[in-house]
């Protein structure tokens, strides 16, 4: 994962989702879950400071867990959110849940941070595990085509002859900007992942923006989404 600094969280914490470079891709989960999630249980895993635990709890959830690796994100994201009916958790691997529990799950921009197709395919599996069988898995992750494009908020730097597994550097033009180590990987480390942890891939999308005011949001998606079943 990356180790972010404390005023690296605070500006991530800051960041929305509208008029962002990831506003497309959440349009587009939103749409992967249609009406799925009304009155539903839902996990949010990478949750962050909570944009996207909240935007799930927006689409109709009863209850919606975030869980993150990073005890700031996860500070913040209590304070910025738990009235609104949301329950964050700080978590090292393990989800603390029973097998089956969720009815549907969400991960934004948290594969990019594995640093190996292990523990990628480690926190996979731990979803698998907590959700009920035929529920719905949506992942938003980064484009490897969108690698040198310009985009509003995060864009990710190219460099030759990438490899996966490589890190690059993601720029996030938040208040201030910030630098992410990321991971390089391709829709095939992805797929394989998905697949290995037991998921069936239902659908990958690659969003664009549409309208006035974006940079290369509408000409090269900056995120695939994936739609999977727990088989
Ligand atoms: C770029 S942030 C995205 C946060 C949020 N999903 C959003 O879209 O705003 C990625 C988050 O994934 C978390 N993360 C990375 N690896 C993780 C892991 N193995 N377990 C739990 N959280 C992880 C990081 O701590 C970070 O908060």
């Amino acid at each position: 994962m990356h180790k972010y600094s404390s005023s690296q969280v605070e500006s991530f914490a800051a960041l929305g989702i509208v008029n962002t470079t990831t506003e497309p891709a959440f349009r587009c989960a939103a749409r992967m879950f249609s009406n799925s999630l009304r009155g539903k249980a839902v996990l949010d895993f990478g949750c962050g400071a909570g944009r996207s635990t909240m935007f799930v709890k927006a689409l109709g959830a009863r209850t919606v867990i975030g869980a993150d690796i990073n005890k700031e994100m996860i500070r913040l994201a209590k304070k910025k959110y738990n009235s609104h009916g949301l329950a964050f958790y700080n978590v090292t691997g393990r989800i603390p849940f029973r097998d089956s529990y969720f009815d549907s799950a969400f991960t934004a921009h948290m594969l990019v941070e594995s640093r190996t197709t292990k523990e990628m395919l480690a926190v996979l599996t731990e979803i698998y595990r907590v959700l009920k069988p035929s529920s719905t898995l949506v992942i938003v992750t980064s484009n490897p085509k969108a690698l040198g494009h310009e985009y509003k908020v995060g864009y990710t730097k190219r460099k030759k002859g990438l490899k996966s597994g490589d890190r690059v550097d993601t720029v996030i033009n938040g208040r201030p900007s910030f630098t992410i180590k990321d991971t390089y990987w391709t829709e095939q480390d992805y797929h394989r992942a998905i697949s290995q942890a037991g998921f069936k891939l239902v659908k990958a999308s690659y969003p664009l923006a549409k309208g006035k005011g974006w940079l290369d949001e509408t000409k090269v998606a900056p995120n695939i989404v994936y739609k999977c079943m727990k088989t």
